[in-house]
């Protein structure tokens, strides 16, 4: 029973995973910064890790997204009177059901449809969706949002969640091409949801992506684990230290791995012997900060109105509601 309602579709290419992290690894450790994608943290130790991320005290975002969210749900699901609810990167969900809690209530929610690249966490959490909401469709679709959004035939309105401020793993170039492929694909009764972390003090931040307890550290660590494995490599994550910079210009955290000594790192799979000197980095991660005035304007750029601006009572976190102009 709990089956049937439940669909998954498989858009990526056979090999898509596989080549697109030689591609990844072969040209980012080439490049001046050396840098890897953040995608390639979530394994299924890098996504226990990074749930483990979400409940550390100085992890403050999705704490400030889950309030403003219990806050203004039912006033989303009012404004919206979505059919479907699509949500990019979905992971576990746990936010998801703050969403569909009011959709339900509000009665106009016929469909879920999460979009992520892992299959194994959309089995997982569309099973328990499917179980949890009777009556709701779960159509997951395995794709890679940045190249492929499958939004042709789901039922409108349509909202559209992207949330856990994933958008500022984007650069600005990253962020103007997906609102402009976002626009095109959505029509003029749709709507979306964007969750946006804010500039704030660089303390509150840096420790917030260099947390006490060292999660962090052994989360930016994993992708070692992750190309050790996928790619035949020999790096030692213990030669690595974590760090954390806010980056006053770019208004951005950078995670790094700072190599310890120096050391030659083979990478067999894509032919590549790494050379990397005592105190050298490997960027890991991007993570954007936002401000509602520079944001709002390039979401215009991109095709977006800004409608609905919500912050956590601290001001730390911004949920934005924006239809396409
Ligand atoms: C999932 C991309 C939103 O940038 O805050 C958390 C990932 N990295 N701690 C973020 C992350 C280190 C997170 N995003």
């Amino acid at each position: 029973m709990t089956a049937s309602r439940f669909t998954l579709d498989d858009r990526l290419p056979a090999d898509y995973l596989t080549d697109a992290l030689h591609t990844d690894v072969r040209e980012g450790l080439r490049a001046a910064p050396r840098t890897l994608p953040p995608k390639w943290f979530y394994d299924k130790r890098g996504s226990d890790l990074f749930e483990q991320i979400t409940r550390l005290p100085e992890y403050y975002p999705t704490r400030a997204e889950q309030e403003i969210l219990g806050r203004r749900a039912a006033e989303i699901a009012a404004l919206t009177r979505a059919a479907t609810l699509v949500e990019l990167g979905s992971g576990s969900s746990r936010k998801t059901r703050l969403l569909l809690d009011a959709l339900t209530a509000g009665g106009t929610l016929r469909r879920y449809a999460p979009l992520d690249v892992s299959g194994a966490a959309l089995s997982e959490a569309g099973e328990a969706i499917c179980r949890d909401y009777p009556g709701l469709e779960v159509a997951a679709t395995v794709a890679d949002f940045e190249h492929d959004l499958a939004l042709s035939d789901e039922p409108g309105p349509r909202l559209l969640a992207f949330l856990g401020s994933t958008i500022g793993n984007f650069d600005p170039d990253q962020r103007r091409a997906f609102y402009r492929t976002l626009s095109l694909a959505l029509s003029s009764d749709d709507v979306l949801l964007l969750g946006a972390d804010l500039v704030k003090d660089p303390e509150t931040l840096v420790r917030a992506y260099d947390d006490a307890a060292g999660v962090t550290a052994e989360f930016n660590k994993n992708v070692l684990h992750v190309i050790n494995r996928e790619l035949g490599a020999d790096f030692d994550p213990d030669a690595f230290d974590h760090v954390a910079v806010w980056n006053t210009e770019e208004e951005r955290i950078e995670m790094r791995l700072r190599a310890r000594r120096a050391q030659t790192v083979k990478i067999p799979d894509v032919d590549l012997s790494l050379d990397l000197a005592q105190g050298e980095d490997m960027r890991t991660e991007i993570s954007c900060k936002f401000r509602r005035e520079s944001l709002t304007a390039e979401l215009k750029e991109g095709g977006f109105t800004v409608r609905h601006w919500w912050t956590d009572a601290a001001g730390r976190f911004a949920l934005l509601m924006a239809v396409p102009s």
